[in-house]
């Protein structure tokens, strides 16, 4: 038997009932907020995302699916979106106008770590991204977004972190002093860290070993040393996010496992997930369509792991995106033939609708719908085709009531007003 690649799963119903659910309600938070859905290639050149994620973040440095390809030239699976949006977004002269310019998209990402619950080497992405615009309020607007996602979807238990990671201004001179101070303690630091200290001292933050973090507690932190942009920056965001009653943690050790960012920085966290606790993540990232060759526009985005997202919703409530299933079963070969018209004349109408095909008994066919999760159930023999009369049976209230073939769409629209066929 071949088996899917490691770290990468396959998503079944009723899953994907959920995704779907997701994903719709994303849509339509994203829309309200004037953002406009782009849909970019998997793979990308390899320096895309070298240029932007950084050489030495742990993407880079051992998570990226990397090959050359037929030409020798090397490509790489995107790990996130943010590169790939920036890249079409100069790529296709997306600058004109002086609006910010807001975009969505949500699909695979690619990352080579060691696959746990909620960690995967193929995962999925809700991301967005607002290109053109510096004020704090569009930093505030973001955060407000993703949190109306999560409250349509009556996800709960989360937490907001906020932090601010500077700007060329006042991050340059802390990163000298961090290094400086690591350079002291270099022997404390992990292998990696003593490694990357120098040229990244921002990625030790991001460290898991326990040694780093016990060093970590006795240096200042980006939040200490923030000019004054920065921190009224700062400011606005967070008496907007009070403002708008969305409760916060500062947390100053918040570094983000990726270099592009500037200013704000945040991370939507559970205690609901286990060790993989970041739901979503995000930030600004005001340097970089510069440095891959665009003009110098600021821009914010986030994005929210789908999986992750996934675990956290009631089946219920995305099965209620579900149209009901109107399942026929058929007794005979002529009744056969009648439901077959029936049921192609509903699903034209927008209903769904079934019915089997392989001769079972009715006791065999009611199961099935059963499994199937159907609503209601026609019965249908020869009596009642000659009849004109079948019995409907509505599985969710156990009632039965004789209905006429011929009304049965009208019948379905008085029984389900709101789901009427589209
Ligand atoms: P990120 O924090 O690397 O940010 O990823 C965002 C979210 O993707 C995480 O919070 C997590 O929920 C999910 N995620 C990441 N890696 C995995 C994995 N291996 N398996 C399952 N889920 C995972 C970014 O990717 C940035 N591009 C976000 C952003 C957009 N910043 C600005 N704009």
């Amino acid at each position: 038997m071949i088996k899917a690649v490691r770290g990468m799963k396959d998503l079944l119903p009723p899953e994907t009932a959920r995704w779907h659910y997701l994903e719709t309600v994303a849509r339509a938070v994203f829309v309200s907020y004037g953002f406009q859905e782009i849909r970019l290639p998997l793979l990308e050149r390899t320096e895309l995302f070298s240029r932007s994620i950084g050489a030495s973040t742990d993407i880079v440095e051992k998570e990226m699916y990397t090959f050359l390809d037929r030409r020798g030239e090397s490509m790489t699976l995107r790990p996130e979106a943010t590169a790939s949006v920036v890249r079409a977004f100069i790529e296709n002269r997306l600058d004109q106008g002086a609006e910010v310019k807001k975009y969505f998209t949500m699909g695979p990402m690619f990352r080579y770590e060691r696959p746990q619950k909620g960690r995967y080497r193929q995962f999925h992405q809700i991301n967005c991204e607002a290109i053109g615009g510096e004020a704090p309020e569009l930093d505030a607007e973001l955060i407000l977004l993703l949190m109306e996602i999560f409250r349509r979807l009556k996800v709960t238990g989360l937490e907001l972190e906020v932090n601010s990671l500077g700007c060329p201004q006042c991050r340059p001179a802390y990163l000298m002093e961090l290094t400086a101070l690591f350079a002291r303690g270099l022997r404390d630091l992990c292998p990696d860290c003593q490694r990357r200290s120098a040229a990244n001292p921002l990625r030790v933050f991001d460290c898991k070993s326990k040694t780093c973090q016990e060093l970590l507690a006795q240096v200042p932190t980006i939040s200490d040393k923030l000019c004054d942009n920065c921190q009224r920056h700062e400011a606005r965001v967070l008496e907007l996010l009070d403002r708008f009653q969305v409760p916060y943690r500062r947390n100053p050790r918040l570094v983000r496992g990726l270099d592009y960012y500037t200013r704000t920085a945040f991370e939507v966290v559970t205690t609901q997930l286990g060790a993989q606790d970041a739901v979503a993540g995000g930030g600004r990232y005001n340097g970089l369509i510069k440095d891959l060759g665009g003009p110098d526009l600021p821009a914010i985005g986030f994005a929210i792991g789908q999986e992750r997202l996934a675990t956290l919703l009631s089946q219920q409530d995305a099965d209620l995106l579900q149209q009901p299933l109107l399942f026929v079963a058929v007794l005979g070969e002529a009744a056969r033939d009648r439901a077959f018209e029936l049921v192609q004349a509903l699903r034209h109408q927008g209903y769904v609708a079934d019915l089997d095909f392989t001769n079972r008994s009715l006791k065999a066919q009611m199961t099935m719908a059963n499994r199937r999760g159907a609503a209601w159930v026609l019965i249908l023999g020869d009596q009642e085709l000659a009849d004109g009369r079948a019995p409907l049976k509505d599985m969710r209230r156990g009632e039965q009531h004789l209905v006429s073939l011929d009304t049965l769409p009208q019948i379905l629209a008085d029984l389900q007003p709101e789901l009427k066929g589209v």
